[in-house]
């Protein structure tokens, strides 16, 4: 700070003086001066121009009527209009071609991601890896049938539910009522060993198996999709395999239920989900074994993992 003493004396004061400190009357600097007129002459522009003065219901509109809602409905209009053909395409096209165009192929599983986030990953796992009771839709293991039209059924109607009269239906009995404790226990076991080789028919286990379960998961246990019936001789399991699991789920018989999704997402995006699911990893083609009829020979699957 200037010491009083040494400050020259023929500058004019404002009068102002606290303690023996004098204020200088100092002229504003000329570019400071005329900055603020400027930003002046601005902000009356701009309040002539876009919506400025708050009134009691909004602001005053702008000679130039621009609002940041309408730019957003706007954007969001555009969008959807550039996706409305696609998603117009997508349902006039054959799903089990689907993959042959490119472009329209990227754009439903691009769709299908998205949705997923939202609408399967919380039984399914984000990563579609699924949970007990929750299939894996990465791998080849397929209760229902993993052709990408077999997969667009699932999606469209469902599992098990009261929702949709056409949702796929089958129900294993609770065989607590059925069967004696020391059967169930040697059903336990069977089950158990199917996975390392031993034959579905054979031995006790066998014999009770043949007449109790083989008529849905098949004399070869290799499980029906028609019936949704899961393959029991490879080591991928539903549920869990432990004894207890075991034991409650042959006596109880499991029943899992998944929602339909044609009415809640559109034509369009069943067959983005399915488009997607499909190109996951066990995505089959459509020469392998499946629930329907009349194999269309393509080479539209990206992949032809079939098994089970
Ligand atoms: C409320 C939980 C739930 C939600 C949400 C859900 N699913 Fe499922 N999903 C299931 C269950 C449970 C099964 C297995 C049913 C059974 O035991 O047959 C299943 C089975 C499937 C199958 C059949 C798998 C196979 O092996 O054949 C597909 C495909 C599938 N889901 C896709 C989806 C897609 C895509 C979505 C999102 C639109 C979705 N799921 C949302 C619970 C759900
Ligand atoms: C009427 C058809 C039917 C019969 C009979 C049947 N099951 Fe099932 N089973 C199913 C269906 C359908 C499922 C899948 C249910 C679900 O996903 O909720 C299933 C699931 C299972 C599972 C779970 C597999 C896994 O991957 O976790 C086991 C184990 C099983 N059954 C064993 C048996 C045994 C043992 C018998 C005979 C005592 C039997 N089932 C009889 C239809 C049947």
């Amino acid at each position: 700070m200037v010491d009083k003493k040494d400050s020259p004396r023929n500058v004019e004061t404002t009068g102002h003086s606290w303690d023996g400190i004098e204020e200088y009357n100092n002229p504003l600097p000329r570019w400071w001066l005329w900055t603020f007129y400027a930003t002046i002459v601005w902000g009356l522009i701009y309040a002539i121009l876009y919506p400025a003065l708050p009134l009691v219901k909004g602001a005053t509109g702008g000679v130039l009527g621009w609002s940041q809602r309408a730019d957003v409905a706007a954007q969001i209009d555009a969008v959807t209009a550039s996706h409305a053909e696609l998603r117009a395409a997508l349902v006039e096209t054959d799903l089990r071609v689907l993959a042959e165009n490119e472009a329209l192929h990227r754009y439903a599983v691009q769709a299908g991601a998205a949705l997923f986030r939202n609408n399967c990953s919380q039984c399914h796992g984000s990563g579609a890896a699924g949970a007990v009771g929750y299939p894996n839709l990465l791998d080849d293991d397929w209760l229902w049938g993993g052709r990408i039209e077999d997969i667009a059924l699932t999606v469209r109607h469902g599992i098990r539910n009261e929702e949709d009269p056409d949702a796929r239906f089958s129900q294993m009995p609770a065989f607590g009522d059925l069967l004696e404790r020391a059967e169930i226990a040697t059903l336990v076991a069977h089950v158990q060993a199917l996975p390392n080789g031993v034959a579905p028919l054979g031995g006790e286990g066998g014999t009770l198996f043949g007449d109790n379960c083989a008529s849905c998961h098949g004399d070869d246990g290799l499980g029906n999709r028609d019936l949704g019936a899961p393959n029991l001789t490879d080591a991928i399991w539903l549920y869990a395999s432990d004894d207890q699991s075991l034991t409650r789920l042959i006596s109880d018989g499991p029943y899992g239920v998944m929602p339909p999704w044609g009415d809640r997402l559109g034509e369009p995006g069943v067959r983005a989900l399915s488009a997607y699911v499909h190109q996951l990893g066990g995505g089959e083609g459509e020469t392998d074994t499946s629930i329907e009829e009349a194999p269309v020979a393509t080479d539209a699957a990206p992949e032809d993992g079939a098994q089970e």
